[in-house]
């Protein structure tokens, strides 16, 4: 196995290093691949903490008194230390594991918001951000007369606080907020959204864009439910976390029920009550291992590299950028751009830079904006891999 990351120059990983920790780049030296908020690559580091632990055997944990379980039980608990330290959740009781960011999501409105919330209560929510925070708030609010306060995005994608506070009533419950979001990419100040919050109003974050780079702190910015995927931090799919905070934590109550659950009335910690059944052992290993990964990146060149890519893509006069960007706003911005060219459609781009070996995604990216091509990059990422795309898209005919 390679050592993990210490110490790199940002020169070094311009010139794209990191991808020789990643088996699935290095085993396909002509792609570029830019479609990082759909799902990250996995390092070789996970890969193999994967293989060793079934090598080693497979167990339940929490459901043997022999060895292998034990030591199922313990990784368990590893890993519920290493998110809490990755997000400074203050304890491990409130980290629960999920399938990924949306059944997180969903729990926040199934587990908390349908026992706590009554008719007229109010929620504040940004339309244009990804399905699996919009939709569950949708469902609910019909079904109990809850009413959503939709707040505006600036014109560059980045939350509007005033418009936010001009939301905000005696009866704002719950604050929704995406710590990046997924076609816009800019990192939202949620210190000074919960700034403007009434104390008693939750603060419900979705960090399935951020967690890989851009630090969560819990306790810091007043955060009291907090979800990610594992996939899109260097970890497997199938597993994710809701990271809830000790203030809301009691009045949480279970939709799923089974293995595991004999003492969920007790209600301590507060995960024994939301994880019924088998746990996801492959994704927990994982999860323990992509945080090891992340705690050895010590400078992260994304924010140089977006800079560049905004730069380069900017100086094309027939892109037309999702959001506006002036150059002055570009160190916010993480990883994301999400344009078109005029007279081509997102998919025919795609087609493009699929042909020239450029994976993107294209569409309208599970949210509620119009179909764009979006380049997502990560820190394997390289400026020479920017340069080759934004020479495509230069260089594509009038149609
Ligand atoms: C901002 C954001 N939230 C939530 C999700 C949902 O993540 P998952 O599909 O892993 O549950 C995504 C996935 O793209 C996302 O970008």
């Amino acid at each position: 196995m390679k050592p993990l990351l210490k110490e790199k120059t940002v020169l070094e990983f311009q010139s794209g290093n990191f991808r020789d920790l990643f088996p699935a780049l290095e085993n396909n030296p002509g792609i570029i691949y830019f479609d990082n908020a759909a799902t990250t690559q996995i390092p070789e580091s996970v890969l193999s903490a994967i293989q060793k632990y079934y090598e080693s055997h497979a167990a339940n944990p929490g459901r043997g008194s022999y060895d292998w379980a034990d030591e199922a039980e313990e990784i368990t608990a590893q890993t519920r230390d290493a998110l809490a330290n990755l997000v400074n959740a203050g304890d491990t009781d409130g980290i629960i594991f999920t399938n990924g960011a949306t059944m997180g999501l969903n729990m926040v409105a199934q587990c908390w918001a349908r026992h706590n919330l009554s008719p007229g209560d109010e929620i504040l929510l940004c339309p244009s951000d990804h399905h699996s925070m919009v939709l569950p708030w949708e469902e609910l609010a019909k079904e109990k007369g809850l009413v959503i306060r939709p707040y505006r995005l600036h014109a560059n994608g980045s939350i509007n606080l005033a418009d936010l506070q001009g939301r905000i009533s005696h009866r704002t419950k719950l604050c929704c907020v995406t710590h990046v979001n997924n076609t816009a990419g800019w990192v939202n100040d949620l210190a000074a959204i919960r700034k403007s919050l009434p104390e008693g109003a939750a603060l419900n974050v979705d960090a399935a864009q951020s967690i890989s780079h851009a630090p969560v702190n819990m306790q810091a910015h007043g955060v009291d439910f907090l979800s990610f995927s594992g996939h899109k931090m260097f970890a497997l799919g199938g597993i994710g976390a809701l990271c809830v905070s000790p203030r809301v934590r009691e009045t949480m109550h279970p939709v799923f029920f089974g293995g595991g659950m004999a003492d969920y009335r007790d209600g301590n910690p507060v995960y024994k009550k939301m994880e019924a059944g088998s746990p996801n052992m492959a994704g927990i290993v994982s999860l323990k291992a992509a945080c090891a990964f992340l705690s050895g990146i010590h400078i992260n060149p994304l924010k140089e590299l977006t800079g560049h890519l905004y730069k380069r893509l900017l100086v094309n006069p027939r892109i037309d950028m999702l959001y506006e960007q002036k150059p002055y706003a570009l160190d916010r911005l993480a990883g994301i751009a999400s344009f078109t060219i005029e007279g081509w459609n997102s998919g025919e781009l795609g087609d493009v830079l699929a042909d020239n070996g450029i994976f993107v995604r294209t569409g309208r990216h599970c949210a509620g904006v119009r179909e764009s091509v979006r380049i997502s990059l990560q820190l394997y990422s390289s400026m020479d891999e920017i340069e080759k795309a934004c020479d495509i898209l230069d260089n594509l005919s009038e149609m």
